[in-house]
């Protein structure tokens, strides 16, 4: 009876791995949220009771203890898959390069947005996996994967070799994302020698509320796009998040301990889209 729980399940990818987690009833799917209200009430809309929902609020260290100890009773086994999902965009700032940060008031924005990222994507992902390592020691799997971006890739960033434009959009979140890659690639150092096995794992381009652009950031959009199409010919927008839950769930599945650390696609690979 395999055992998941996805922390940030309340929407978009997070949501949909409880939808699809649950169409098998042999799992155990636990989702955390930071309101479980709305969640449970959407789980409920879906015809979905094979789910518990547990509060949960990554940026708090108190909070995912006290998550972790409202778990232990529905996991007599222990955790087989911890899922860390959530994550802070800051949207506002998402279209802009590091020299738009130049005047006082965007340095101290900039300084918000990167300290906000910092609490959610990095130690929120540090408070999750330690509030819940002892339950994942005691699973079968031993498998925590944090989810990341292909925006971490500096090399997606940089111009191309051939000296085609790079992109220099969402400096704060590829920055944070990349620490947690780092933090990953830490914890399989560390704990390797127990089998478990940790993973930064980027889901593609997603259509959830974060590729719903302004019609002022639109223009933008698409020159990412364009840019994106360069490196991915075949690249024609987001997926859907439940077909890039599927894709993840193939990755997650063929993991195995000579994988652990490693910074992968949804295909597995380092193709981001
Ligand atoms: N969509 C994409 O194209 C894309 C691409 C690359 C990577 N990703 C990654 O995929 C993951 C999911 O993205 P998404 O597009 O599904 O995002 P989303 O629709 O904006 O959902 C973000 C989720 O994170 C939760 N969250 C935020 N702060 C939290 C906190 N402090 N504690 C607990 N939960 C928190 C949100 O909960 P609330 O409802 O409480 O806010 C929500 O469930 C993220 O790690 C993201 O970086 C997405």
């Amino acid at each position: 009876m395999p055992s998941y729980l996805i922390v940030g399940a309340s929407r978009g990818i997070g949501y949909a791995w409880l939808q699809y987690l649950s169409q098998d009833p042999a799992n155990t799917v636990i989702g955390l949220a930071r309101t479980p209200a709305p969640v449970e009430e959407q789980l409920a809309k879906d015809g979905i009771k094979n789910v518990h929902i547990i509060p949960g609020d990554m940026t708090s260290h108190a909070a995912m203890a006290k998550a972790a100890e409202l778990a232990i009773p529905l996991l007599p086994s222990g955790l087989d898959h911890l899922i860390v999902n959530g994550a802070h965009f800051g949207n506002a700032a998402f279209f802009l390069g590091p020299t738009d940060f130049s005047s006082a008031a965007q340095s101290q924005a900039l300084h918000d947005d990167m300290h906000q990222s910092l609490d959610t994507n990095v130690l929120g992902t540090v408070y999750s996996i330690n509030a819940f390592l002892p339950l994942v020691l005691k699973g079968t799997a031993k498998k925590i994967v944090a989810i990341t971006t292909g925006w971490a890739d500096p090399d997606i960033s940089r111009p191309a070799d051939d000296g085609a434009e790079g992109l220099p959009f969402a400096m704060v979140y590829s920055a944070m994302k990349a620490a947690l890659n780092m933090v990953i690639a830490k914890y399989a150092a560390e704990l390797q020698s127990q089998g478990v096995i940790t993973l930064a794992l980027s889901p593609g381009v997603v259509n959830t509320s974060n590729n719903q652009p302004t019609p002022e950031d639109m223009g933008q959009m698409m020159k990412m796009f364009g840019v994106f199409r360069r490196y991915y010919p075949s690249f024609e927008g987001p997926t859907t998040p439940l077909a890039s839950v599927e894709d993840q769930k193939k990755v997650i599945d063929g993991l195995t301990i000579a994988d652990t650390g490693k910074f992968l696609s949804h295909h597995g690979n380092k193709e981001w889209l």
